[in-house]
């Protein structure tokens, strides 16, 4: 499989799929970029491509478009002001995604020059049809991108979930395809974690519901040492466990493989042992500390002090640790404490035991931002889906497609 570093760049038109599917917010009646961290991740592929004399043509969708009225908020303007900022020079942002003005802008780019074109999901609605042609690839359109370039690259790791024509049909369409610096990245931390990890590992997995996690679970408890299963979704184990929860988050139809992977896993799988109980589901909320189950009219929105400890023992020899989804309803500061608490555990892993730790989907690494400890860790993922689907040991077709070439 080749790499950017592989590449012949001096001169070359190069097509560089990245994931800026970034949030955005309102600033002064403008659109701006609310956190720029995937297009920071991207940065080395691109500077590289550039100071390598390539002519770099960017292109991401953004957000989801499902009519003509969704592409005015989710035009890439403001990616491609923020990414001009964050490059320290021009990008040439060309409103189209096909067509005489791409095509000349394309032609007009010396080396080491960069555009980048509009949101890839633009094609998902044609004429106020939603024909997906993105989404669901294409053939002309991946061959038609494909033409506009000499070569292609591939950092869009957080996409690779996808089989987009702007990743897997230009890779299926063009001579030489490459994976950038991120995408390398992010298999060498993910892939290195699940098929080869330095022992003890330690897998920590939250969120609010069985149901989007059990397939990691179910992959990770054959691949780890240890499985912490923390968050809304525990209580459906305990429940399983025949503990009662209140008011907590419950999901009825998991509990009969709640309690065969509990059967199945033994002492691997490691719950919560207490919670942090609230009268409500707000920050003001009437708490108390409860081990025994959790009385009625009252619901479990953190973890307590006894599973933070447990947590952080079974953390403490770990050598390898794979954290994705927060223990309990971190937004609201009262009940942050034992998802910050993992955060606090996993930068003194990497520091005392040189363990490696690794990130991965949108809430823990929120988290971890929250806690200003991003860069104490060995790795935050730049996956939302990407990242889970890799965990689940599935094949990602963005990966897929590169690595076949
Ligand atoms: C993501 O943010 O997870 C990726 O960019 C994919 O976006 P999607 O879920 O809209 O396909």
């Amino acid at each position: 499989k080749l790499t950017v570093e592989d590449l012949e760049l001096k001169g070359k038109k190069v097509l560089m799929r990245v994931d800026f599917n970034v949030p955005l917010k309102e600033e002064n009646g403008e659109v701006v970029v609310s956190n720029d961290n995937r297009i920071v991740a991207a940065l080395p592929t691109i500077k590289y491509v550039l100071d390598n004399g390539g002519r770099a043509i960017l292109f991401s969708h953004l957000g989801r478009i499902k009519s003509e009225d969704d592409k005015k908020g989710l035009s890439m303007k403001p990616v491609a002001q923020r990414l001009a900022d964050l490059l320290g020079q021009p990008v040439t942002f060309v409103p189209a995604t096909e067509g005489k003005e791409l095509e000349d802008a394309i032609a007009g780019l010396e080396d080491g020059q960069v555009l980048i074109f509009e949101n890839t999901r633009f094609e998902d609605v044609v004429n106020g049809e939603e024909v997906k042609r993105e989404s669901k690839n294409d053939p002309e359109l991946g061959k038609y991108w494909a033409s506009l370039g000499d070569v292609f690259v591939n950092d869009a790791f957080g996409t690779a979930h996808r089989a987009h024509a702007s990743n897997v049909g230009i890779a299926s369409n063009i001579a030489q395809t490459a994976a950038g610096f991120l995408m390398e990245k992010e298999i060498k931390f993910l892939g290195g974690a699940v098929e080869n990890p330095e022992r003890p590992f330690v897998a920590i997995i939250g969120g609010a519901k069985v149901s989007d996690k059990i397939t990691i679970i179910e992959n990770l408890l054959k691949k780890a040492d240890k499985v912490i299963v923390g968050g809304g979704m525990a209580f459906t184990f305990d429940a399983a466990n025949g503990k009662a929860i209140g008011n907590s988050l419950f999901e009825e139809d998991k509990v009969a493989l709640a309690k065969q992977l509990i059967e199945e896993a033994g002492d691997k799988l490691v719950l919560p042992v207490d919670a942090v109980a609230a009268d409500k589901f707000a920050n003001d909320a009437d708490t108390y500390i409860a081990e025994d189950g959790i009385k009625d009219g009252y619901m479990g929105l953190d973890a307590g002090p006894k599973s933070i400890e447990l947590f952080k023992s079974v953390l403490s020899d770990a050598k390898t640790v794979v954290w994705n989804g927060p223990m309990g309803v971190f937004e609201m500061p009262n009940f942050a404490k034992g998802t910050l608490a993992i955060g606090e555990e996993l930068v003194k892993v990497t520091k005392e035991n040189g363990a490696t730790t690794i990130v991965g989907g949108g809430d823990s690494t929120a988290a971890v931002q929250q806690l200003g400890v991003a860069d104490q860790l060995s790795h935050i993922s730049t996956g939302g889906g990407a990242s889970l689907e890799y965990l689940e040991g599935k094949t990602l077709p963005g990966i897929a497609a590169i690595s076949e070439k």
